[in-house]
């Protein structure tokens, strides 16, 4: 298939087009660089399966063109890192919300398949965990603007099942936890990132609050799988995936597993919220995704340990700083 992946040369969007073209599809991705680099689609420029076409997805005729000419999207432009979300509230909401509507419209009328690419921000701070895909959304004041980024997904979700709707959207949802690995930024607030790289500097990790709160996290290439396993599957149409991995770990725990991995001598510092972000964060203290309907009607199971994934991004940031 020819395939439009918007965000092609963000984090998850370079590795999924790797993955597509590896499997002999072709791809054309689209990214206006906000915080995607060229440098992450560095190993793709030159194959005459991959064409990067630089520009907006809120740019509606581009978007129309690039979708006529293939025969599906795979849409994971958006922007987000509470960091930047917290920076750009409005520029991000109008990517995460006008942008999915102009990727869906065009998909919906011109017949062609989609993956929307959601998160479990979506279930806010819902503390029933672990989370299903039917579970509650637990949302706080829309005055704190660090949910604006979860109202967005969202809202794409619902523009998804309103096109399958009206037009017969042939459509599959998939919601990313904590998705990490090689070529992702800490510059907007992403957590393994950052503490790697201070790490491998033997720098202080900060971690945020008591350091009491958890995540679980999955190595892109699973989740690249588990995405690739959805799209091209009949049986996963109209449905949404969580897509997560398996090790729940507070974020003091997984400073201190990072600086065991990486056998490094930094210490740990503790920074108030109100001092690491802008005004409008809320914490979330518990994100551990249930993966059982992907499991069971894909196979889909990750591969990466923690300090599997530790080691990746080590490696990976070691060679690139
Ligand atoms: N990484 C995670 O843990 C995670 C978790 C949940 C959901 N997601 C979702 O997965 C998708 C990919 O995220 P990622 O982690 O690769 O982040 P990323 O920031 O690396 O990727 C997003 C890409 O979209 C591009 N983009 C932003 N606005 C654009 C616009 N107006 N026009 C064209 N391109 C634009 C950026 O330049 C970037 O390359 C996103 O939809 C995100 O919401 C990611």
């Amino acid at each position: 298939m020819k395939l439009l992946v918007t965000g092609g040369a963000g984090f998850i969007g370079s590795h999924l087009s790797q993955a597509l073209i590896d499997l002999g599809h072709s791809v054309v991705a689209l990214d206006d660089l906000s915080t995607g680099t060229a440098k992450n689609i560095s190993g793709l420029q030159g194959n005459s399966n991959f064409e990067f076409v630089q520009g907006s997805m809120l740019d509606e005729k581009v978007v129309r063109s690039l979708m006529k000419r293939v025969d599906g999207c795979l849409h994971l432009g958006a922007a987000l890192g509470v960091q930047r979300i917290l920076e750009r509230p409005y520029e991000s909401l109008v990517a995460n919300t006008q942008g999915t509507e102009i990727a869906v419209k065009a998909a919906a009328e011109l017949g062609k398949r989609f993956f929307l690419a959601s998160t479990s921000e979506l279930y806010g701070k819902n503390p029933q965990q672990p989370l299903t895909e039917e579970s509650d959304r637990v949302i706080g004041s829309p005055q704190l603007v660090r949910w604006a980024y979860s109202e967005a997904k969202a809202l794409d979700e619902s523009v998804v099942q309103m096109f399958h709707g009206s037009h017969g959207l042939k459509f599959v949802t998939g919601r990313f936890f904590n998705t990490v690995g090689p070529r992702q930024s800490g510059a907007y607030g992403m957590v393994l990132p950052r503490f790697v790289g201070a790490a491998i500097k033997n720098e202080p990790l900060k971690v945020y609050g008591d350091g009491s709160q958890s995540r679980v996290f999955c190595h892109v290439s699973d989740a690249v799988h588990g995405v690739l396993k959805i799209f091209f599957d009949n049986k996963a149409l109209g449905h949404a995936f969580n897509i997560g991995g398996e090790e729940e770990i507070s974020m003091k725990a997984l400073a201190e597993r990072v600086i065991a991995v990486t056998k490094s001598s930094s210490t740990i510092e503790f920074v108030p919220y109100s001092k690491a972000y802008p005004a409008g964060f809320e914490e979330t203290m518990r994100r551990v995704p249930d993966t059982t309907k992907l499991r069971t009607m894909t196979g889909w199971k990750p591969e990466f340990s923690l300090d599997a994934i530790i080691h990746d991004i080590e490696k990976y940031l070691r060679a690139n700083s």
